[in-house]
């Protein structure tokens, strides 16, 4: 078989990845995409590190076993936890993870105020720390700032609303929120709760996430492999779990379709 006709597989615990597919279907319109949405075992953001690296190495082998010639791991925590051990397994295998856009957040402007939002288990990792260190800016003050329960909300549609104000209003309570000038979704799932983020930190900050640039990585990636799709293969996306999680599936595709 053709393996560049093989599909490209997308992982999250939930329907957080979507923010990535968006992006990697822009860039790679022709490509079949399975997205797996690890619902059984969400969240990841308060489990250990053991915990979501095995978890992660198991639905890789899943999404292999399944044929897929590419994995883009659509998961902040996720690729915090076992992106080097599946590297280690897998040294030809293209896989691409994603981590909290701190970069660009940190060099847009001078002495930037960078909120960075992700679960815990994300800040809690040496791998974050390590990034901050190459990363950022000597003049640059950091505030992380763990989110447990804010993927909840939105796995559960309530990207706006009532729950969704109540639990930002309550997070960001002790945040001097006027001198924050960045804020940097660390978490796939944030994006789908930009517009309520930036209501409740009530002022014009520049929101960061990874999304484009993993996407931009993923196709490099394919195209280094000699896996592209052809231009006239028509692209596509299934949702691998969809019998047992209809309705989550049904968010999943309102959150990709919609504008
Ligand atoms: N979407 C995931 C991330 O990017 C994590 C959500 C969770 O399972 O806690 O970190």
């Amino acid at each position: 078989m053709n393996k560049a006709k093989a599909p490209v597989a997308v992982l999250d615990s939930g329907i957080g990845g979507i923010s990535v597919l968006k992006e990697l279907i822009k860039l790679m319109p022709n490509e079949k995409f399975i997205y797996f949405g690890d619902f059984v075992n969400a969240p990841y953001g308060t489990k250990t590190m053991e915990q979501v690296r095995d978890i992660t190495v198991k639905n890789t082998k899943m999404l292999m076993d399944m044929g897929a010639k590419a994995l883009v791991v659509a998961c902040n925590t996720a690729t915090g936890a076992a992106v080097r051990a599946l590297r280690e397994m897998y040294p030809d295998f293209p896989l691409v993870g994603i981590e909290p856009a701190v970069k660009p957040a940190m060099h847009d402007r001078p002495h930037p105020t960078v909120l960075i939002m992700a679960t815990p288990l994300t800040l809690k990792q040496e791998k974050f720390e390590a990034l901050l260190k190459r990363v950022a800016t000597e003049d640059a003050t950091i505030i992380r700032l763990p989110c447990p329960g804010l993927m909840e909300i939105i796995d559960a549609g309530h990207v706006e609303g009532e729950k969704m104000d109540a639990y930002l209003k309550d997070l960001f309570k002790d945040i001097p929120k006027d001198t924050v000038d960045a804020v940097v979704l660390g978490c796939t799932h944030y994006p789908h709760a930009r517009e309520a983020i930036v209501k409740a930190l009530g002022k014009n900050v520049t929101v960061y996430d990874g999304g484009y640039g993993t996407a931009k990585e993923a196709k490099r990636r394919i195209e280094a492999a000699g896996l592209s799709a052809s231009e006239t293969q028509v692209g596509s996306v299934t949702f691998l779990n969809g019998e047992k999680y209809p309705e989550k599936i049904k968010l999943a595709e309102r959150f990709l379709y919609d504008a």
